[in-house]
């Protein structure tokens, strides 16, 4: 195998090196291309684009495989606590127990809000979508809890990263709470993450809420199998931000709102929306899919289809039997998963499917799980943001901690007019309408 791959321009051969990864990935570094040949490579999407050598994740999209660090998510699902599997993706590796009692120290100091914070969440409507809340409220956490505005040492930066994983999570109770006219939960020192979440998520003052270990467990896989994905939308997007120096805190802010989108994170919201649809009109799974199948009727099925899996997504495998799992522990039937069962069945047997390799993807069963816990829609996307910090944290740390990093500057290929005269304003002619 040659370790240069050659590119001709206007008949004069250029080269340029393969980088291998460590999974064997292979990869052109155009790096100096425009200064070379003068052109630039156009990509829309990203879809052939390497924007980073990183050593956080890997994921293999034709086999299936995912894995945080090397270690595959099968065993993370099932072993591991949301806690320790931050510190392995933040740090590089599973903390040993005086590691683990110290973060857990962290976290648990850093869980309250400063109590000036809290005023924040009158300032929003009570029908404010709380991922807009999200993200407001954590780019407010370094005006509070950030004794500098940039993070330049190991200790500031591991403070920062317990305030952010901490603090995340009681924003989005406190969020849910302020929305549905209820006072704030402090969060308690006894009880672990997941725990802690539920309790200030459910508890009132004359109720105290306690969650079964079914219900723990199930959230606390959730999690883990959201924590991190590598190059995705609201990773790139940290990232992006991370490379102009900004802190972590507003780095992870844009993410929660690049999250947003229903492409993204938001399509947890849009699979149940779905779901429910389909049973309130009577329409056959069958007759969603096919119109799925059509371009032009605006709708996708949503929790199918990906990027990066062109196989079956593995935590869509872990999630549609956890989803099974809890539903029977706690003995609640939802019609939305046999519902969801029939849509899945449809679309594999059908040949626009699998001939473009659309599978069901981590937002297809997620929300079922996430409706027996009893959170609410519209904070489903909440939870995936929750979820999904740890690995922006880590991200945002490879960028920062890389000497050579540049600022993240595509280029483009303009296509707008070309020199163009200016016009005075009483000549001008409305011509917007036309377009
Ligand atoms: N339903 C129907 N057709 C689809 C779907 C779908 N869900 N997804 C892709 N296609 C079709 C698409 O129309 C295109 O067809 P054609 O080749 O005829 O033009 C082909 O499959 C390739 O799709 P694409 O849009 O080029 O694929 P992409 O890699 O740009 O987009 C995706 C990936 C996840 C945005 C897309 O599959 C999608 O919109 N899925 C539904 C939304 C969703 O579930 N998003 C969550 C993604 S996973 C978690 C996360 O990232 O947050």
């Amino acid at each position: 195998m040659t370790d240069y791959a050659t590119i001709t321009i206007d008949g004069v051969e250029h080269q340029f090196p393969l980088v291998t990864g460590s999974e064997g990935e292979r990869a052109i570094d155009i790096s100096t291309l425009r200064s070379t040949t003068g052109v630039v490579t156009l990509d829309d999407g990203y879809a052939n684009t390497g924007a980073a050598q990183s050593a956080i994740t890997f994921i293999d999209g034709d086999k299936g495989i995912l894995r945080y660090r090397g270690v595959p998510i099968e065993d993370l699902a099932k072993h591991s606590s949301f806690i320790e599997t931050a510190e392995l993706l933040i740090w590089g590796e599973l903390p040993d127990p005086a590691q683990r009692d110290r973060f857990r120290q962290m976290l648990s100091d850093q869980a309250p809000l400063h109590r000036d914070m809290r005023k924040h969440f009158d300032g929003f409507p009570s029908d404010a979508h709380p991922m807009a809340i999200q993200s407001a409220m954590i780019n407010a956490i370094q005006a509070y809890d950030l004794p500098e505005i940039h993070i330049s040492d190991d200790p500031t930066f591991e403070r920062a990263a317990a305030a952010l994983i901490a603090k995340t999570r009681t924003i989005a109770a406190a969020a849910y709470k302020s929305h549905i006219g209820q006072p704030m939960v402090y969060p308690r020192h006894d009880l672990n993450y997941v725990e802690n979440f539920l309790h200030m998520m459910f508890s009132v003052p004359y109720r105290p809420y306690e969650a079964t270990p079914e219900v723990a467990h199930a959230l606390n896989m959730f999690l883990v199998l959201h924590a991190d994905h590598e190059q995705n939308c609201s990773t790139s997007t940290v990232r992006m931000v991370a490379s102009s120096g900004a802190n972590l805190f507003t780095a992870v802010s844009a993410g929660v709102n690049a999250l947003w989108g229903p492409l993204h994170g938001g399509a947890n919201m849009a699979v149940i929306d779905m779901l429910e649809d389909i049973r309130d009109s009577g329409t056959s799974p069958q007759s969603y899919v096919d119109k799925a199948k059509d371009r032009n009727s605006g709708v996708r099925l949503m929790g199918f289809g990906h990027r990066v899996y062109r196989n079956f997504d593995p935590r869509a495998k872990i999630l549609k039997e956890a989803a099974d799992d809890l539903l029977n522990k706690v003995k609640v039937t939802d019609p939305l998963l046999d519902i969801a069962r029939e849509v899945e069945a449809a679309a594999l047997a059908d040949d626009y499917f699998v001939e473009r390799k659309l599978y069901p993807n981590v937002d297809f069963y997620s929300g079922i799980i996430l409706r027996a816990i009893g959170i609410p829609l519209d904070m489903f996307t909440v939870m995936f943001a929750i979820g999904r910090t740890p690995g922006w944290i880590a991200h945002w740390k490879e960028v920062h901690d890389n000497a050579a990093q540049r600022i993240h500057r595509p280029r483009q290929v303009y296509v707008g007019p070309t020199l163009t005269e200016w016009v005075p304003r009483p000549d001008r002619k409305d011509k917007r309408k036309k377009r």
